[in-house]
């Protein structure tokens, strides 16, 4: 078996009652509380999701996303500001740019850059939030169950 096709997706168990197993990254200026953010997951899954405040989305560092997927997490999803809302200015631009970069790094490692997302938005608007984040996890049950064989 060739090397590229040994990378990332090797390992399927999806379909529609599969539920990922996320990190979850959230902003401690627009989402501060880890059980608000829990109850905004979908049910299933967020029992088993790891939360994580940090105090911006600038915060988060290749060696996290590395970390997450060498771990075994299915996805890794970041929750912060909206453009403009940042505590720090400009923390959330320099995570969009950032976020580019990861996803094609991901792509190069043959992981479906659709498992890593990055969410800015209002914190508010929880039916929002929520319909995005349910979107995204059922993104993540297509993809299937990641296991990385590198
Ligand atoms: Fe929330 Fe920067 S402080 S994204």
């Amino acid at each position: 078996m060739r090397i590229y096709e040994r990378l990332g997706e090797g390992f399927r168990e999806g379909g529609p009652d599969y539920l990922p197993s996320l990190a979850v990254f959230h902003c401690r200026w627009c989402f501060p509380d880890a059980e608000r953010v829990r109850a905004m997951l979908p049910e299933r899954a967020a029992e088993k999701a790891l939360l994580v405040r940090v105090d911006c989305t600038a915060r988060i560092e290749a060696e996290f996303v590395a970390k997450a997927f060498s771990e075994g997490y299915d996805g890794l999803l970041v929750l912060g500001c909206e453009l403009g809302e940042c505590h720090h200015l400009t923390g959330n631009h320099r995570a969009l740019k950032r976020f580019a970069l990861l996803r094609n790094m991901l792509s190069l490692l043959g992981i479906y850059p659709e498992r890593l997302r990055l969410m800015l938005v209002p914190p508010f608007d929880e039916e929002l939030v929520r319909a995005s984040i349910s979107e995204y996890v059922s993104e993540l049950g297509e993809l299937g169950s990641f296991r990385y064989l590198g």
